[in-house]
């Protein structure tokens, strides 16, 4: 049995809808299974480690877990790992690779897991679902992660949008980026937040980009803690603007910022930010709408 597992990155918060929203984006985790009689474990991107052992390998642990839920036992694969997606860059890398396992397991033991239990395990494993369901529905998703841990989900496959991407040299652990946010928010904070975030989503669903780029620009949630941790986070912000763009937030915790701009916009934006940063890879994006 062989067969090519595909799984987008993800660009988490959109500003205000902080560890909800996510938009999947064409850069691509790509895993070749070979049912093999022993494991093994070659990865073909500079973005991996390559003499890894399979058992540290996220999407093995997640493969081999998932298997043990439903009382079946991994058989022994090859696994070819390759990847377009920054590693703690913000981009969703390790949620691609937990949805990576979890398919693996799926198709390998024949779990025929529906797509909310995908979602469920992705996020069991992940913490939060905003990156998990964007890469595994593909388009713009909105989640919700409540008490009894159930998600519940929303999707809009098609937005007219061009994403362009700022991927810094440097990496950031989504634990450090975490770190510097408030405990606590008082009522007035949290209202005015969650309003902000509201107003997104709305203008999102309907299409009114100028309003949505307007809320993603005022989030209260995290970007105002975290914009401390990237250098030149005004001045993206400030020239894409000038460029036109609807608005540019930190792409989930960060270190790498995206811009939403005008469909068809995104190429000639991504070509002058990069005459205008040094240290940033610049490029524009496509959102995936196909997910897993
Ligand atoms: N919503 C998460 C955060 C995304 O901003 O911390 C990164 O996992």
């Amino acid at each position: 049995k062989e067969f090519i597992i595909s799984i987008p990155a993800s660009s988490a918060n959109l500003g205000p809808a902080f560890d909800s929203g996510g938009i999947a984006l064409n850069l691509y985790l790509t895993l070749k299974v070979a049912e093999s009689d022993q494991w093994e474990l070659i990865s073909q991107s500079s973005f991996l480690p390559t003499d890894a052992n399979y058992e540290e390998n996220l999407i093995y642990q997640v493969a081999k877990e998932t298997a043990k839920r439903h009382n079946k036992q991994l058989p022994t694969c090859k696994l070819t790992i390759n990847s377009d997606i920054p590693l703690a860059r913000g981009f969703g890398s390790s949620a691609s690779a937990i949805i990576a396992g979890i398919e693996l397991a799926n198709q390998v033991c024949e779990l025929s897991l529906s797509p909310d239990e995908k979602l469920t395990y992705g996020t069991e494993f992940e913490g939060h679902p905003d990156n998990i369901a964007p890469s595994l529905f593909g388009g713009l998703t909105i989640t919700s992660k409540h008490f009894k841990n159930d998600v519940d989900w929303l999707r809009i496959p098609d937005l007219d949008l061009d994403v362009v991407g700022y991927i810094p040299e440097f990496e950031l652990e989504t634990k450090a980026a975490r770190g510097v946010l408030p405990a606590y928010f008082s009522k007035e904070q949290a209202t005015t937040a969650s309003s902000i975030s509201n107003v997104l989503i709305a203008s999102l669903f309907s299409g009114n980009y100028e309003l949505a780029g307007k809320m993603m620009e005022n989030d209260l949630f995290h970007e105002p803690y975290r914009s401390e941790l990237i250098p030149h986070y005004h001045e993206i912000k400030k020239e894409a603007k000038r460029c036109g763009v609807y608005g540019t937030v930190i792409s989930g915790a960060g270190p790498t910022m995206v811009s939403f701009a005008e469909k068809g916009k995104g190429k000639s934006i991504a070509e002058h930010m990069q005459q205008f940063l040094q240290g940033y890879q610049i490029s524009a994006l496509q959102i995936d709408t196909n997910g897993l």
